[in-house]
């Protein structure tokens, strides 16, 4: 299978964080399996003690140990320790909460933050970002989510992400574990989430809630960029479609289609807002929510027939000629 590369070798564990929230989950996690690994080992060894102690049977046959009924001391032991252990995984836990919640508002004094509104549907990302530093930026694309790194350390330099997390049809659940915790993207709601990093990188995800036939296709790549890098792609995403007039043929024949009704390709009559944006397609690196790598040869299979690597999903297969098919994806193949 084509895509199986694409997500087998990477990273995905919440034990390899790069940003707080991250941190703070995986600082919760380690603490908590700390307090249930002891309780375990004490239950454990208790066991085996006896199984060991008293393999033989009690001392006399047909005799019973010692009843005991009553005990005070034990029963205030048994019921205050784990009260007491109880009330501290709370405690941690409400902290770590306050550690991971958002408060886009208040972003860090003099950070650079970033707004992008993340929005599910079956089975893709959208994202539009709103702001970056202030300024508005006002574009679209989808699946790839490109972010810059900060330095944690100089709050001026500092570059928090703030998600606005919507749904265009059911549940989704949007989880980079290297980044933050899951965060679910409920129709008619709106949730957010926040992350920043100082390592530059791409950081691998997965729709993490059930939300149909393809939700396990529903991938999710976040390239974290470093400041220039990142400010030269959002110039380039501002931009309108390249007009090649080498593919003028190939632009006739997409926009004759259907395709326009649901892909946008901004500055051409293709606007369409149902689908993914078309208008800088080959800046990224895979195709269907990253589930194939973005080469001319895949782009052909995909547009040829969707159901085959994505079956049920929204895009159909249109029948077009091995001629019309050449020209389409002559013209897309120049959006970069
Ligand atoms: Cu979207 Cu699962």
């Amino acid at each position: 299978m084509r895509f199986n590369s694409l997500l087998a070798a990477e990273n995905l564990s919440i034990f390899d964080p790069v940003s707080p929230p991250g941190e703070s989950i995986r600082s919760l996690a380690f603490f908590v399996f700390a307090v249930t690994g002891v309780i375990f080992l004490i239950v454990e060894g208790i066991l085996l003690y006896s199984v060991y102690r008293f393999r033989h049977g009690a001392p006399k046959q047909g005799s019973e140990p010692p009843q005991v009924y009553g005990s005070k001391p034990i029963e205030i032991a048994w019921t205050a320790v784990p009260a007491l252990i109880v009330f501290v995984l709370i405690l941690i836990i409400a902290r770590t909460i306050w550690e991971v919640r958002v408060d886009p508002h208040n972003p860090p004094k003099d950070s650079k933050p970033l707004r992008v509104t993340v929005i599910g549907h079956q089975w893709w990302w959208e994202y539009v970002y709103e702001s970056y530093d202030g300024k508005k930026l006002g574009f679209k694309t989808a699946n790839e989510l490109h972010i810059p790194a900060g330095n944690l350390k100089i709050d001026s330099e500092r570059r928090p992400v703030y998600l606005t997390l919507q749904s265009a049809d059911v549940c989704h659940s949007f989880w980079v574990p290297r980044l933050a915790g899951k965060m679910d993207l409920i129709p008619g709601r709106t949730n957010e989430l926040w992350f920043e990093t100082g390592k530059t990188g791409l950081y691998l995800g997965q729709c993490a809630e059930f939300c149909g036939a393809q939700h396990a296709k529903m991938l999710l790549r976040v390239y974290v960029d470093t400041p220039d890098v990142f400010d030269k792609w959002v110039k380039n995403q501002q931009q309108k479609a390249v007009d090649d007039p080498a593919v003028v043929k190939g632009k006739k024949a997409f926009l004759a289609r259907s395709c326009v009704n649901c892909h946008r390709v901004y500055g051409t009559g293709a606007e369409g807002t149902y689908a993914p944006d078309l208008t800088h397609l080959m800046s990224r690196d895979t195709l269907a929510s990253g589930i194939i790598t973005n080469t001319r040869e895949h782009l052909r299979q995909w547009i040829a027939d969707p159901q085959k690597d994505k079956p049920g999903c929204l895009m159909p297969a249109f029948g077009l000629s091995e001629s019309e098919l050449d020209l389409v994806v002559d013209y897309l193949a120049t959006l970069r």
